[in-house]
């Protein structure tokens, strides 16, 4: 793997574990989320660098793609929420705030990075860990973020 992978949620259980597999694999790492200590933490353990913000400020990734410097090898976005009320006691804001952190958050992350990810000549990664029930939401954001190429044929 050429380049830094940037892991929204890298202090998190999963995303921790991916910033530690591919530190043992050589790639380097760097880490988002809105908790500095934390991201301290696992970034020196992998020897990496960090950004804390909360992935609701969509100031946030325009941030992130400035402190990541060098190639970019990938994203892996491990941010997100399992609701577990009662839908019938959901409200909208409920609603949009888990679209926003789940979705939203996702198609932002690798908006930012899409033009240094295509720059990487071996290739790059994008990886989601999304809440199981907003699995349909993904291929729109897989289409729209990562448009099919036009034929120069
Ligand atoms: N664990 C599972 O079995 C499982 C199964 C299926 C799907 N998932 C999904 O996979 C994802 C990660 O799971 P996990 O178990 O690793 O969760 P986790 O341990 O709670 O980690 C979540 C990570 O995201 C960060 N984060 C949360 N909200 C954020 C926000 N608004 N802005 C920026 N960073 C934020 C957290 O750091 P801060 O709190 O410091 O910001 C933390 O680093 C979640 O979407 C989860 O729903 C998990």
């Amino acid at each position: 793997m050429n380049g830094t992978v940037i892991v929204y949620g890298g202090s998190g259980g999963i995303g921790s574990a991916v910033c530690r597999s591919l530190t043992n694999k050589g790639a380097a790492v760097h880490l988002v989320g809105r908790t500095a200590e934390s991201l301290a933490s696992i970034a020196a353990e992998c020897n990496g660098s960090y950004t804390v913000g909360d992935v609701l400020d969509p100031e946030l990734f325009g941030r992130v793609m400035d402190d990541c410097e060098g190639d970019l090898a990938g994203v892996v976005y491990g941010v997100g929420t399992i609701n577990l009320g009662s839908l019938r006691r959901l409200q909208t804001e409920d609603f949009l705030n888990d679209f926003k952190v789940n979705a939203m958050g996702a198609a932002l992350a690798v908006q930012a990075a899409a033009t240094r990810l295509k720059k990487n000549k071996t290739g790059a990664t994008v990886v989601f860990f999304p809440v199981l029930p907003h699995c349909r939401v993904l291929p729109f954001i897989v289409q729209s973020a990562w448009p099919r190429r036009r034929s120069t044929a």
